[in-house]
């Protein structure tokens, strides 16, 4: 057994049957001063009061918090951080007037990044990964899912979801795999979108499915990539070979994305940066959680997200980090945090929920990540000595983690 003493405090305890938070909840953030925790295996066994720690035996390991802060690790629900190279050039044409949407109507864009990793091998796409995975923990994220969508073609469409899988194999993160072959229309397949959809829908998705690839499925249904005709019949089919839908939507239109992802039971429908009444009211009631991307927001000069309006609406909201080449170049989850809380007017309580229990919830681990919870994995941060979780995000570049179990 391990244990932690010394602990300042111990922040982010959820009881087991509680999967997110939504509405009011959201402030909520239960916690212990001086406290202990002790972990069994690769799994939380107890944590209390300092005054109830149970006495160190011969066997036990004792790890000492120096007053820290202990919280469980980040947990991020969108990312395509199994890419190739980078945007470099992307990034200098932004910085001289074109939009997202110009670069990737030049055939660069996401297009660009397929070219890139088709020259790329597997060894070698699975090597810059996992520098990635390696960065992400070291900032403080302990559950990662990572789309594929830089293929576009079947062939290559099934080796990034190959190399996720061995990222899944490898790594101490919790990884979760998404088949997003409706990111962009293939080059092969240019000014014949409608031969793409059949393509995903009748040789992708079995394809993946067949191998037992991915876990979910999701389409980017927006202004110049796909419809939402289009998104419900590859949601359908993903749905038919046991995938469960994820979407992209509302990043650069209100594209009736959240519609079509709630009508399909979406676990998640994320960007959102643009949505009125109708997104929420599509939410109402449902088990889907929206997810927002400020980091997409920051890179590309996007509107944020109103969270505001869907939790005093009573829903819950997650945040990711989005982490790609193209609009998000960055997986630091204690950013995207403090963008929750500078941008979008969040607490700091309802950031840390949306980054850690609602971020399981919408990458589907929240049974075993995402809180301070008997029986969940020990993914814990050790923070330097911190008066509250409101310095996470107010010292946004200060270094706050101490030590990481994973
Ligand atoms: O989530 N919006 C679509 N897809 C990614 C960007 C991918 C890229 O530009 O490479 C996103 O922002
Ligand atoms: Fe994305």
């Amino acid at each position: 057994m391990r244990i932690i003493k010394n602990i300042g405090s111990l922040v982010g305890i959820v009881p087991p049957e509680v999967r997110r938070k939504v509405g009011a909840r959201m402030n909520e953030v239960a916690s212990i001063r001086d406290a202990y925790l002790t972990i069994e295996g690769d799994t939380i066994k107890d944590f209390g009061h300092s005054s109830e720690c149970p006495e160190v035996g011969s066997s036990d390991e004792v790890i000492d918090a120096v007053g820290g802060m202990v919280m469980p690790m980040f947990c991020d629900a969108h990312t395509h951080i199994c890419y190739a190279g980078s945007r470099e050039q992307e990034f200098i044409d932004k910085i001289n007037g074109l939009s997202y949407e110009e670069i990737a109507a030049r055939g660069g864009g996401i297009l660009n990044s397929a070219d890139l990793l088709h020259a790329t091998s597997e060894d070698d796409l699975y090597s810059q990964t996992m520098e990635r995975v390696r960065e992400m923990i070291g900032k403080g994220t302990g559950a990662i899912e990572i789309k594929s969508g830089y293929g576009l073609t079947t062939e290559d469409e099934l080796k990034m979801l190959r190399v996720i899988k061995r990222v899944k194999e490898t790594s101490p993160a919790i990884i979760k795999s998404t088949f997003l072959g409706a990111h962009a229309v293939g080059r092969a397949f240019s000014g014949r979108q409608e031969e793409y959809v059949d393509l995903v829908c009748e040789e992708m998705i079995p394809a993946v499915a067949s191998q037992g690839l991915a876990e979910y499925v999701d389409v980017f249904c927006d202004e110049g990539f796909f419809t939402p005709e289009q998104t419900a019949r590859i949601l359908e089919t993903g749905v038919n070979h046991g995938l469960i839908p994820k979407i992209h939507a509302n990043e650069l239109s209100c594209s009736g994305g959240v519609q079509v992802g709630v009508a399909h039971g979406a676990l998640s429908v994320d960007h959102l940066e643009r949505t009125g009444e109708a997104e929420i009211e599509a939410l109402e009631g449902s088990l889907t959680m929206p997810t927002m991307l400020p980091g997409s927001s920051f890179f590309l000069g996007l509107p944020y997200g109103k969270a505001k309006d869907f939790i005093n609406s009573g829903l819950g909201i997650a945040l990711a980090s989005d982490y790609n080449p193209g609009s998000s170049p960055s997986g630091d989850m204690r950013f995207v945090m403090a963008l929750g809380c500078i941008k979008m007017r969040l607490t700091p309580e309802q950031a840390f929920n949306a980054c850690t229990l609602n971020s399981a919830y919408a990458m589907g681990v929240s049974d075993i990540a995402g809180s301070i919870t008997k029986g969940k994995r020990a993914n814990l941060l050790i923070t330097k000595p911190l008066s509250s979780i409101a310095s996470i995000a107010y010292n946004y570049l200060t270094p706050f983690i101490r030590q990481i179990i994973i």
